[in-house]
């Protein structure tokens, strides 16, 4: 087996997995949260989104959030922006890097962000334009890559179109978002291989949700064709709230603890990463649903006793 030397993990359990809880989340928290999974070592953390707050209530603070974490130097703050007022927001509280979203199914798009695939391409290439003017960074990412809620099974191919247009946009990096968590490995290699035709592996980021539980499985099965972004979430917290029934993100600690085992480099600090799951999930009020979160964190506390 072949395996990138070192990944780079970008949690999303700032914006992934607290855009989608229920009640909403005291500012402090987020904000602790994201210094915590810094402190324990991610490289980038997805601090929030700059959407409308009528669609994704939980986010409405982010620029607050932007403006009282503590900063560390190297440490890459993305935050979701759907159109130019989002940019515009997102820039004047501090952002210097954005994350457009758009779809690879015409339903999820009008559902996600009320407009056709080819209107959020036209909207994510006012932002990319704007942004990088800016000098701020633009990761693009895809949502149901691997299937939709609303259209069932999609064709690479209509992800290889969309991924296309966001590299010639100026997107640094292209997350591949198996939004609903229904892809399995071969059918994941299958897109990473239609996708590498026009765009480099080492461009793509993979974004697994695990409704299904195959999300660690997707990740090895893409990391053996040289993928070495993950999109994961502390806790395994997450979902999309247009996306009913979608569960969380892969947890960091799951992918952490197998990157781990292959010997390969990411910077962080299990320890402390299983300090800001602690954290989350007393703050949530319940359990982690990362399962070698859960046994590390029962062994820590078995050792400490
Ligand atoms: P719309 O209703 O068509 O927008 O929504 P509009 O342009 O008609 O504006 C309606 C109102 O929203 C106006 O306010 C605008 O000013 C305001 P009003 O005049 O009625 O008071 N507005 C905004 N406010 C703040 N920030 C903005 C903004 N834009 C407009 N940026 C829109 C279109 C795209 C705005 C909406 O559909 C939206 O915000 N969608 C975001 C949905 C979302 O955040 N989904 C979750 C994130 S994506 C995800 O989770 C998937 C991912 O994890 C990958 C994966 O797993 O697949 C990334
Ligand atoms: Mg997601």
């Amino acid at each position: 087996m072949k395996h990138p030397a070192r990944v780079k993990i970008v949690d999303v359990s700032p914006r992934d997995g607290l855009q989608n809880e229920k009640g909403s989340v005291p500012t402090e928290v987020r904000i602790e949260l994201v210094d915590r999974l810094t402190d324990a070592g991610l490289q980038s953390v997805e601090a929030g989104s700059f959407v409308s707050p009528k669609w994704v209530p939980q986010m409405a603070d982010s620029a607050q959030v932007l403006a009282r974490i503590r900063r560390k130097p190297g440490v890459a703050y993305p935050v979701l922006v759907p159109n130019l007022k989002g940019l515009e927001a997102a820039i004047a509280a501090g952002a210097t890097e954005v994350a457009g979203f758009a779809a690879a199914t015409e339903a999820f798009s009008k559902r996600n962000t009320n407009c056709t695939i080819a209107q959020s391409m036209q909207r994510q290439a006012e932002v990319c334009k704007a942004a990088l003017a800016a000098g701020v960074r633009v990761r693009g990412y895809i949502s149901v890559v691997l299937g939709c809620p609303y259209e069932g099974e999609v064709k690479p191919q209509a992800v290889a179109d969309v991924a296309r247009q966001l590299q010639d946009m100026g997107c640094y990096e292209i997350s591949l978002g198996d939004t609903i968590g229904t892809g399995t490995p071969a059918r994941a290699q299958k897109l990473i291989e239609t996708l590498a035709r026009d765009i480099p592996v080492k461009m793509l980021a993979g974004h697994f949700h695990d409704t299904y539980g195959q999300a660690l499985a997707n990740v090895l099965a893409v990391m053996e064709q040289g993928v070495a972004v993950f999109d994961s979430s502390v806790a395994g917290l997450g979902g999309c709230p247009y996306a009913k029934g979608a569960t969380g993100n892969v947890a960091t600690e799951d992918v952490l603890y197998m990157l781990n085992g292959l010997g390969i480099e990411t910077g962080i600090d299990m320890d402390k990463l299983l300090d800001a799951a602690e954290f989350i999930c007393a703050r949530l009020g319940r359990p982690t649903v990362s399962r070698a979160g859960r046994a590390l964190i029962a062994k820590r506390d078995k050792a400490a006793a």
